[in-house]
């Protein structure tokens, strides 16, 4: 799922994680949501490199594992510091999407640009991890949110 690239990556985001490597919010998490990403991305018209570093900056940032508003912003920032030291390359356009994605994930309202929208979505679909169900009218995409609401039903059964 990772290149070797993106492995010498996301070891660098790991070492300056906070809240280690069992954390709820930490590269476990981060795997999962790349992995929701990439099948989302198969079903929607999302820019698969954004998804795939989104995957990596959106929660790198976590301070505590409850509620920490500003990690969001904090991961956007740690992304464009990451570009200017060359650690990976992305155009001004693209990368203005990677950090609407990363600043918004925390609460944001459903998205129609599909990268924004395959990105949240692949973050929500995992909030099982720590005990919540997914809502289906805060998903963005069909395919999450036809995922999400046959989760529901099966808790119902
Ligand atoms: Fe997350």
């Amino acid at each position: 799922m990772l290149t070797p690239a993106e492995f010498t990556l996301w070891q660098l985001v790991t070492a300056q994680f906070r809240l280690g490597r069992d954390s709820d919010h930490g590269p476990h998490h981060w795997l999962t949501v790349l992995r929701n990403g990439l099948h989302l991305a198969r079903h929607h018209p999302a820019d698969e490199q954004i998804v795939r570093l989104f995957a990596l900056f959106h929660d790198s940032c976590r301070e505590n594992e409850s509620r920490d508003p500003e990690h969001g912003p904090r991961g956007a920032q740690l992304a464009l510091e990451f570009r200017t030291a060359g650690h990976f390359e992305l155009d001004d356009t693209r990368m203005d999407l990677l950090v609407t994605a990363c600043r918004i994930h925390n609460g944001g309202p459903p998205q129609s640009d599909p990268t924004l929208a395959v990105c949240l979505d692949a973050d929500r679909l995992d909030l099982g991890r720590v005990g919540i169900t997914p809502d289906p009218a805060r998903l963005s995409t069909a395919t999450a949110q036809s995922i999400a609401t046959r989760q529901a039903w099966h808790e119902l059964e």
